[in-house]
């Protein structure tokens, strides 16, 4: 019986107001006033709203998060503001508190190693893989040429498809190949002009043992299984470091010096370099940033990560994707960050506030783009491990999180301040926060 209630047929072809209906009715206490609550969130302008719904399916309403921003953070000379959309406290203080500090120790350095990206198409052929090897030369020069109604636009603007290779998976799997795409997507994150030359591959391919005269009988079958892009593009990274004589370090807290700082920080790096349990907390510091921004500009960000994790998984174990070293009294610390983003096509334009964020940017391209999210992941992963090795993180952690719950609790101004001066040297929770704003409102 309650399960018929909390389930529909027909929930998509249901008016906006309708499913709302459909939902407070059945799933909420107070139907009314969640479905109030859920309207006070469309977009007053109904042209903006209908571009939100149209990124999604059974959009009901916008989920709202913090677009903050992230000055002086210094790029190859260039000082850039950096957008960030992220929910967690003290991230983007953070990437704000590195940003200056590098500021003055000449910023932040990057380089764009390469940029290629990758799709596959699986199949399984059980012919001679001898032959099939021997002829793949000939199959993918017709792969290419198949294509050229699908590429010439992107060959114009200086990508295309690169090369194709064939994988050969028969020792994991009877008759099972790839054909592997290496494409250059110019300023497009490419993952629908990539998918469109693999579906394009996979009939080329059918169509080659079907009509070419190198193969007969059996040899003329082929499986496709799927084509589809690869998200891990290890050949489309960037890296950012900052560096800078350890006596330029400056001060640290509770008279640390910077030879210890430094030393400290590059045992922390190690740490995560050795540990996949301290590595993926390590990692997910960095995401913290560039998670931010990706969102920001419109980005898919559970591609950057996927791609990520994958890369910090290259080695026997799970690893740092940042990395630091002390030499000649020089501090330099680093990330090799895999990033297949774009600037042009997707959200990047038809997001609202994407557009702006890319605006603030000053309209960079997809090599500039993958640049200053590797500094600004560089950035946080610093801030991150300053802290730890020298206050802990919970210091910075706390002051926010006070905040959060002053805010929570409707605390006047001078509250607050009485609340930040009590709890400098307290333990923040919500029961303390509380107790100490109830005695003081009993005054
Ligand atoms: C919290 O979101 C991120 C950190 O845990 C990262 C780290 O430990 O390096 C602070």
């Amino acid at each position: 019986m309650d399960q018929d209630k909390k389930t529909i047929s027909g929930f998509s072809k249901l008016s906006k107001r309708g499913k709302i209906k459909w939902i407070v009715s059945n799933f909420y206490k107070e139907p009314d006033k969640v479905m109030s609550e859920l309207m006070s969130y469309w977009h007053s302008n109904e042209e903006q709203q209908k571009i939100l719904d149209n990124f999604s399916e059974n959009t009901i309403s916008n989920f709202p998060m913090p677009f903050g921003v992230a000055p002086n953070f210094i790029i190859d000379d260039k000082a850039y503001c950096i957008p960030m959309v992220i929910e967690e406290s003290s991230v983007v203080a953070a990437a704000s508190s590195a940003a200056k500090y590098w500021m003055d120790r000449g910023g932040f350095k990057t380089e764009v190693i390469s940029t290629k990206k990758l799709g596959q198409v699986s199949f399984i052929w059980s012919g001679d893989k001898a032959k099939l090897q021997y002829h793949f030369e000939e199959i993918k020069q017709q792969l290419i040429e198949e294509c050229f109604s699908i590429t010439s636009s992107m060959v114009k603007r200086g990508g295309g498809i690169m090369d194709i290779d064939l994988i050969d998976f028969t020792d994991q799997q009877p008759g099972l190949f790839q054909l592997m795409g290496t494409f250059e997507t110019c300023d497009s994150m490419g993952a629908n002009f990539i998918n469109t030359c693999l579906e394009q591959f996979s009939k080329s391919l059918i169509n080659f043992f079907q009509t070419s005269p190198l193969f007969s009988g059996a040899e003329r079958s082929v499986e496709i299984i799927m084509s589809i892009l690869s998200n891990y593009t290890p050949e489309c990274m960037v890296r950012a470091w900052v560096e800078c004589p350890i006596d330029q370090l400056g001060k640290f807290p509770n008279g640390m010096s910077a030879e210890d700082f430094a030393r400290k920080f590059a045992l922390a790096v190690k740490i995560a370099e050795i540990d996949p349990h301290r590595a993926a907390t390590h990692n997910k510091g960095i995401y913290n940033g560039v998670d931010a921004v990706v969102l920001a500009t419109g980005n898919d960000f559970r591609a950057i990560e996927a791609c990520g994790h994958a890369y910090a998984s290259r080695g026997e174990n799970y690893s740092s994707l940042s990395h630091c070293e002390i030499r000649n009294g020089v501090f330099k610390f680093w990330l090799d960050l895999p990033l297949a983003v774009g600037t042009v096509g997707g959200l990047t334009s038809l997001h609202p506030i994407a557009k702006r964020s890319l605006e603030l940017l000053e309209n960079p391209n997809a090599k500039e783009l993958m640049c200053i999210i590797a500094a600004t992941g560089l950035a946080q992963n610093f801030s991150a491990l300053r802290s730890l090795v020298t206050t802990g993180i919970q210091q910075g952690h706390m002051k926010m999180h006070l905040q959060n719950i002053l805010n929570q609790l409707k605390a006047t101004k001078d509250e607050e301040l009485s609340a930040i001066e009590h709890f400098a040297d307290e333990i923040v929770s919500f029961s303390a926060v509380r107790a100490y704003l109830e005695k003081l409102r009993l005054g």
